[in-house]
């Protein structure tokens, strides 16, 4: 998988690690560009159907950040977060999707320096992984309803999530 290039969505909290983002853009930091980056006011905004949507659209992996725990505008958002990310890496691997696919990283508005380092390793990381096929794993992203477990799948997580708060 020599020329593979990985396509990421970044899911950014507006308040540090969306702003982190920008600060690496503005000091010119390097980093592969292989990420498109959506803006949510909190990390705990993060629904894991948004990662379910996200890789049937063809995403090879998620990157959520948000404000370091203490540190977030909403006080439990990214807690609330931490606690789903692990949920949905339980769920995912219960799909065949390896869990590597998903990460949460903490970056404050100051951190444009880390924001590209965690950026640069997870692109390596889903290099090294290879591109995700959905198919072969019986995740139909045109025919949702075609026999696949993932319907089940997202309303056992919501129901999981729903009971953890
Ligand atoms: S406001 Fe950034 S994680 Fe909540």
């Amino acid at each position: 998988m020599t020329n593979f290039e990985p396509k990421i969505l970044g899911i950014l909290c507006n308040w540090c690690s969306y702003t982190g983002a920008d600060l690496a853009g503005t000091a010119r930091m390097k980093y592969p560009a292989n990420m498109r980056s959506v803006r949510v006011m909190c990390s705990g905004r993060v629904d894991p159907g948004f990662i379910f949507d996200a890789l049937r659209a063809g995403a090879d992996g998620v990157l959520v950040c948000g404000c370091h725990p203490g540190d977030c505008h909403y006080h439990e958002g990214n807690y609330k977060c931490m606690r789903r990310i692990p949920l949905t890496k339980i769920l995912l691997e219960d799909m065949g999707i390896d869990p590597r696919r998903l990460r949460l990283e903490w970056v404050s508005a100051s951190e444009g320096a880390r924001f590209q380092q965690v950026v640069t390793e997870f692109t390596e990381e889903l290099r090294a992984l290879g591109p995700l096929k959905l198919r072969e794993l019986n995740f139909d992203p045109d025919h949702p309803a075609g026999g696949d477990n993932h319907v089940a799948v997202e309303s056992a997580a919501h129901d999981e999530l729903e009971a953890g708060h």
